[in-house]
């Protein structure tokens, strides 16, 4: 079989990142993986200034690329192709890093693979195990928590999306009135260790509702208020481990009903459960989630820290993977600032209403 060597380009948040990929034989080799990262210059203002973001991208994405081509002993003409996240995402961030992919392609005449980011996530945990099509993914980042079948390259099916926030969002705002720095979801982690979830109740959000939706809002409301009574730091602790036992409970309940809805149709075999984005990092939503899976006979597979938050490992992996059968992108492919992964179910049943950007998620 072909093997394949893709460069892979990501800015559609606050990370530029570059990585060179090889797959040989399905098998998928991390040459090398560089992540430069803005929090510092976003921190100040508790949140990503796109304005910052997109200036940020232009003066890191050249040093990124050459930094990363450098590390995997690599020049230019050694890659298949070249792969850049095209969205969705800040679309200033996104038309950086997209550029730079498409001149790197024209200047050297290799194929240009223009890659959703939610694909980049939904295939991660392919970077270190071997996970073959098809799956059932959570997707939980800064932007996204869905559930989806993923069937194949490029094939997703959506059971399941949130109606309000984003599970890293949920993370990062009541983080935020816990009075931690942003990003929150790590910083909230680390507050929880050895916290009593049981201090504290909290509103069950759609709990044995019969679909896989996902509701953070009246969560937050909720941590908020209690966060204004707190008045020791065991106090909060214990806040800050309850607020993440809630979220991984309600993570686990909806996974658990997606797995009971895509089990049947498999005769117990592909029964494969992977979780990536960034809240796939933290533990106590790994834990609460393996639980799950094992009571359910469903393997189950997260990708190492490094790939769960944003990377282009992820984004270089993906183009490999169209390269292969062919899917290149012409060089005027566009930054897309919306763009679901299943576009049919984003507009067929829209939680969000479609703006003048398209559909979201
Ligand atoms: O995938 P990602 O890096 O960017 C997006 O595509 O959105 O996800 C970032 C999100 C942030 O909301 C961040 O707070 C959350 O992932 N996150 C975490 C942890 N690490 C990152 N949430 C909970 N626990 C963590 N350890
Ligand atoms: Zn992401």
């Amino acid at each position: 079989m072909a093997i394949l060597t893709v460069l892979g380009v990501e800015t559609s948040c606050d990370e530029t990142a570059a990585a060179v990929v090889r797959v040989a034989d399905g098998r998928a080799e991390v040459l090398s993986s560089i992540v430069a990262s803005q929090v510092a210059a976003h921190a100040p203002y508790g949140g990503v200034v796109p304005e910052i973001a997109a200036r940020s991208h232009v003066e890191a994405v050249d040093g990124t690329i050459r930094a990363a081509l450098s590390a995997a002993h690599l020049t230019p003409r050694d890659l298949d192709g070249v792969a850049a996240t095209a969205g969705p995402g800040l679309v200033g961030g996104v038309m950086v890093g997209l550029s730079a992919g498409k001149a790197m392609a024209l200047a050297l005449g290799k194929p240009l693979i223009a890659v959703n980011h939610l694909e980049g996530h939904a295939v991660s945990a392919r970077l270190a195990d071997d996970v073959p099509y098809p799956f059932l993914l959570l997707l939980v980042s800064g932007g996204h928590c869905q559930l989806l079948v993923v069937e194949g390259v490029g094939a997703c099916r959506r059971l399941g999306t949130t109606i309000d926030d984003a599970a890293g969002e949920a993370f990062d705002k009541i983080a935020a009135s816990l009075g931690l720095p942003y990003p929150g979801g790590p910083a909230l982690e680390k507050l929880a260790q050895g916290g009593d979830a049981r201090r504290y109740t909290l509103p069950r959000m759609l709990l044995g509702r019969k679909d896989c939706d996902f509701s953070f809002s009246g969560l937050k409301t909720a941590a908020a208020r209690l966060a204004e009574g707190v008045t020791s730091e065991t106090e909060r602790r214990d806040l800050a481990a309850a607020v993440q036992a809630a979220i991984a409970e309600q993570l686990a309940e909806r996974s658990g009903r997606a797995m009971d809805r895509y089990a049947p149709g498999r005769n117990g075999a592909d029964l494969r459960f992977v979780v990536a984005g960034g809240v796939a990092a933290n533990g106590a939503v790994k834990a609460r989630l393996k639980a799950e899976t094992d009571r359910r006979g469903f393997a189950f597979f997260a990708p190492p820290l490094a790939y769960c938050t944003d990377n282009a490992a992820m984004i270089a992996l993906a183009g490999a993977e169209r390269l292969a059968l062919g899917l290149t992108d012409p060089l005027d492919a566009p930054a897309r600032p919306r763009w679901p992964l299943d576009q049919e179910a984003a507009l067929a049943s829209p939680i969000h209403k479609p703006s003048r950007k398209g559909a979201k998620a």
